[in-house]
């Protein structure tokens, strides 16, 4: 008996060296840990109970027959992050640089179907050369079971991609189509065709980083929703975000422990909005100040500035924020933030977390760029997301809230459950001076009449109480008051019950 036990510790050991230790030894020079070291971070100590360890390829061509390797170059399981259940792949780098076999691909659906049979998350760490080369197309075959898994399985459990290593071709497929994609910087990367083929077909001479870096898929193409500095940063993270979501789409948010009292007055909010309509503030400031503890997870901090999109918490329970930022191009609505905030709120709607909303948006963006890059469809995303979501929405304006943006901004319109405004809100078509240009153009070369009709205007505009007035805002409320408000309304709204018609699926404007 003894024997066979230490038969079953040797050959845990050597599936627990992968691809050997000159390999692992390269993987740490790189700064990078392994695909275990990176479990070991990620999970609660202990909690990890792998799968399919001694699973081993079936290829016998290009002399794949001798080099069968246990596990075949991913790690597969589940375990606990802060006490709460996740499913988890890790692919080694150290095995046939993580490139994907049939078998392999079988591994991670394994686990993408338990966890969606028990309604639990999976998050991926993917460090890969792609499809394994020496199987041909039963690695494409495995990587598309995995892609027809993100696909049924999105909506259903939150799924977070790690890319930590090359990610190339069918590789970037899979984490693309899942809820959060996290990188780390200079060692990940992610690209359908590498640097060469670039060269080749284009001519383009670029780096791998500059092509599917970290800097580049948050800051330009929006793929990737955050970047680290190194593996166990991006791990600890991830432990941090994890506890934001819910384990699938019929949980409520997770509720923890809240030593911030709902009622706390913040009163330098009062003097946040700045005397003139056109000096920026910093919209951080009033959501740091709002949510519990100031904990605030931005999403997409690089890329489309102009709006904020993140998660917070109010009495302990998961809420999603997005808010206008008027630092960043007047906070004005363009294809890039209403794409990046359309698919916060879905994602936000899937798994049942409120939404609150601040508002100071002068409009869209005007001018061709934006025209020719369709606005009108990006702009649509933003509008249609706000106006199917059924989970609780509060919205507070504090200054600006003009034209389609107004309506776009979780408006009463859009089903917005309890609106807010400050009394510094302006709710109007436009600005005061645009609107007069158009409505009283014929007194344009008279300066003094057009500064009496913009006085005019703003006096019966500049203000929420003509919206107050017909019920679009529910209550005009002191600045100070809005973590009280808010939590009051998110409390009323717990049990909120809308549902959309029943349909097959929209058809959101894409
Ligand atoms: C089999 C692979 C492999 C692959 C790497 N290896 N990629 N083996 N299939 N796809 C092996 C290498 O032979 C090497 O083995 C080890 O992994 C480490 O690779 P290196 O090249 O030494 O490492 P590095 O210099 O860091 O370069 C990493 C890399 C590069 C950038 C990933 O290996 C690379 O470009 N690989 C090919 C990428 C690729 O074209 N994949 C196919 C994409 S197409 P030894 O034994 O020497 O350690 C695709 C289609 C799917 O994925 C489409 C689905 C829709």
């Amino acid at each position: 008996m003894q024997e066979i036990l230490q038969e079953l510790e040797k050959r845990r050991a050597q599936a627990r060296m992968g691809g050997g230790e000159a390999r692992i030894d390269a993987q740490h020079k790189r700064g990078k840990l392994t695909a275990r070291e990176r479990l070991e971070v990620l999970l609660d100590p202990g909690s990890f109970e792998e799968y399919d360890m001694f699973v081993e390829h079936r290829n016998t061509d290009f002399g794949m027959q001798e080099q069968r390797i246990p596990g075949d170059g991913v790690v597969t399981g589940h375990g606990t992050i802060n006490g709460r259940l996740v499913f988890v792949f890790s692919q080694d780098f150290t095995v046939f640089g993580g490139a994907l076999s049939e078998t392999f691909a079988e591994k991670i659906c394994k686990v993408m179907d338990r966890a969606a049979s028990v309604g639990a998350p999976v998050i991926g760490i993917n460090d890969s050369g792609g499809a394994r080369i020496q199987e041909g197309v039963a690695s494409l075959a495995g990587y598309a079971d995995v892609f027809q898994r993100n696909i049924e399985q999105s909506g259903v459990i939150p799924q977070l991609s790690l890319i930590m290593g090359p990610c190339a071709g069918g590789a970037v497929y899979s984490p693309a189509m899942t809820d959060f994609i996290f990188m780390v910087k200079d060692t990940s990367y992610m690209f359908v065709t590498g640097p060469e083929v670039v060269k080749t077909v284009t001519q383009e001479t670029v780096t791998q980083e500059q092509l599917g870096g970290a800097i580049t898929h948050t800051t330009k193409s929006s793929v990737a929703d955050l970047a680290f500095e190194n593996d166990v940063e991006a791990l600890l993270q991830t432990r941090r975000f994890f506890d934001f979501l819910p384990l699938n789409n019929k949980e409520k948010p997770p509720v923890r422990e809240s030593f911030d009292r709902a009622d706390r007055l913040e009163m330098s909010l009062d003097t946040l909005i700045p005397d003139n309509p056109n000096k920026p503030y910093d919209m951080l400031e009033l959501i740091s100040k709002v949510v519990d503890e100031g904990d605030f997870m931005e999403v997409q901090p690089k890329f489309a500035g102009n709006i904020i999109t993140g998660f917070g918490r109010m009495e302990g329970s998961t809420v999603g924020i997005v808010a206008n930022q008027p630092m960043v191009l007047a906070g004005c609505l363009d294809i890039d933030s209403s794409r990046k905030a359309a698919r916060f709120v879905r994602f936000c709607d899937a798994f049942n977390i409120p939404i609150v909303t601040f508002v100071d948006v002068p409009g869209f963006l005007p001018g061709t760029a934006q025209e020719y890059g369709g606005i009108i469809k990006h702009g649509a995303k933003l509008l249609f997301a706000f106006g199917e979501a059924t989970v609780p929405k509060v919205t507070v304006i504090t200054r600006k809230a003009y034209g389609g943006a107004y309506d776009v901004m979780s408006s009463k319109h859009l089903r917005g459950d309890v609106n807010y405004a400050w009394p510094t809100a302006e709710i109007a078509v436009m600005g005061a001076k645009g609107a007069v240009e158009i409505i009283f153009r014929k007194d344009i070369g008279d300066a003094e009449k057009i500064a009496e009709h913009t006085r005019n205007y703003e006096a019966r505009f500049a203000n929420p109480f003509v919206a107050a007035s017909r019920g679009f805002i529910d209550e005009v409320i002191m600045p100070h008051s809005t973590r009280r408000r808010i939590a009051n309304s998110l409390r009323i709204l717990k049990n909120k019950d809308v549902r959309n018609p029943w349909k097959k699926h929209d058809n959101l404007p894409l």
